[in-house]
């Protein structure tokens, strides 16, 4: 078993190094194999997605990967920015479903955002299509307006862009995973308003005359965005496209306490997966020691489960993050009064005591 560890920038080092330390106490044979990716990569080898890292993570079973991305970069004006090395393995690795389940544990109920009876036992799985969408739609770019209400100006665009094969094969992946749990899908769309929405909601339906024991409805994202903090526990599955899936998943970790709880599963159609936080590198509080690693240790148990074949591995460790919850160890993120504030370190440390 090969793991490609690729912690990035920022936070990306921290938390990595954290879920690293639990893997290792397991007593499982993998390999473990590090590179640089992001800024740190473009830095040091002039791009953010070096050949090297591409072809490690390629020969890799999984990939488990930190952040990539710096605020610095918004100012230097340089031609790739250092998500692009994400995004380049998303779509390299062709890893077009994304897993990312907001759940609330018992003890979190009181970091939530919302009332805790909202989201005690909230267990909703967000299915975000990958690979397609907004973000890699052709043509992008630049130009001058030949219309519009500027024309002569400056413009920029980018397209939205969904083929039938790619929504069907989403659609797939969600109605098969909410067979394994309470046989609802919600499909979040804009379909009111967008050609490649309503697509989207024309191969759903009748992908789903394949699926007859699940239930699945139909919400447009802005409704959608209102009914997650309204009654989040009236969902179960979520399929929706990139963009929204974005914006929704960060949404959603809120429902569980704290963006530092949400992991992620990004799979091919070969299980190979890559597993990352939901969250980002997080500048504003990089190198102080308090990051939350349990997102990032959240989806190293993904990882054991989907792509390395370990799913009590697996169990371990999510049962060990329930226990140091229990403990009422807190990183400042999900504190409150009477839990113990620990920093990263700290918290990984405890995650592997509690392991045995
Ligand atoms: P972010 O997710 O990095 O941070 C948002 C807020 O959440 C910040 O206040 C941060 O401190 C907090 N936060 C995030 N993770 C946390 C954790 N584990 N523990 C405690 N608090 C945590 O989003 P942003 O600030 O918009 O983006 C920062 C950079 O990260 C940008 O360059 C962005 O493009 C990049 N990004 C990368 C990924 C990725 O690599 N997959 C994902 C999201 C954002
Ligand atoms: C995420 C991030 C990425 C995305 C960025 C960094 C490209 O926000 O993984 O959620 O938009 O997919
Ligand atoms: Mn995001």
């Amino acid at each position: 078993m090969k793991i490609a560890v690729l912690p990035g920038d920022g936070i990306g080092t921290e938390i990595v190094a954290e879920a690293v330390k639990v893997l290792k106490a397991l007593d499982l044979k993998f390999e473990m194999e590090t590179a640089p990716v992001g800024g740190a990569a473009y830095e040091a080898a002039g791009h953010p997605l070096p050949e090297s890292t591409l072809a490690l993570a390629k020969s890799a079973d999984a990939i488990l990967f930190g952040a990539v991305g710096d605020w610095k970069y918004d100012k230097l004006d340089r031609p790739l920015r250092p998500e692009q090395a994400i995004l380049g393995l998303r779509k390299a690795l062709g890893l077009f479903a994304n897993f990312r389940p907001a759940i609330c544990y018992e003890q979190l109920t009181h970091a939530s955002s919302l009332k805790p009876e909202l989201v005690a036992g909230l267990d909703i799985l967000i299915i975000r299509e990958l690979t397609g969408d907004i973000y890699f739609g052709q043509p992008r770019g630049r130009r001058t307006a030949v219309d519009g209400h500027f024309p002569g100006a400056e413009e920029a665009f980018d397209t939205m862009r969904y083929s039938r094969p790619e929504i069907e094969r989403i659609a797939r992946v969600a109605f098969e995973a909410a067979r394994k749990r309470s046989k609802r899908v919600t499909s979040v769309d804009k379909a009111n308003v967008l050609e490649t929405f309503q697509l989207w909601k024309d191969v759903v339906t009748e992908a789903h005359k394949d699926y007859p024991d699940v239930a699945l409805d139909h919400m447009y994202v802005d409704n959608a965005a209102m009914q997650l903090v309204k009654a989040p526990k009236a969902f179960d599955v979520i399929v929706t496209g990139n963009m929204f899936g974005d914006i929704l998943s960060d949404e959603a970790s809120m429902l569980t306490g704290s963006i530092g709880m949400l992991p992620s599963a990004s799979l091919n159609d070969k299980k190979q997966g890559l597993y990352e936080p939901s969250h980002g590198s997080a500048p504003d509080i990089a190198g102080k020691g308090v990051a939350n690693p349990l997102a990032t240790i959240l989806s190293a148990a993904m990882m054991l489960r989907f792509s390395l074949n370990q799913p009590e591995a697996a169990d371990r460790i999510e049962t060990a993050v329930k226990k140091v919850l229990a403990q009422g160890l807190r990183t400042p993120d999900i504190y409150s009064d009477g839990t113990t504030k620990v920093g990263t370190v700290q918290m990984g440390d405890a995650v592997v005591n509690a392991l045995r």
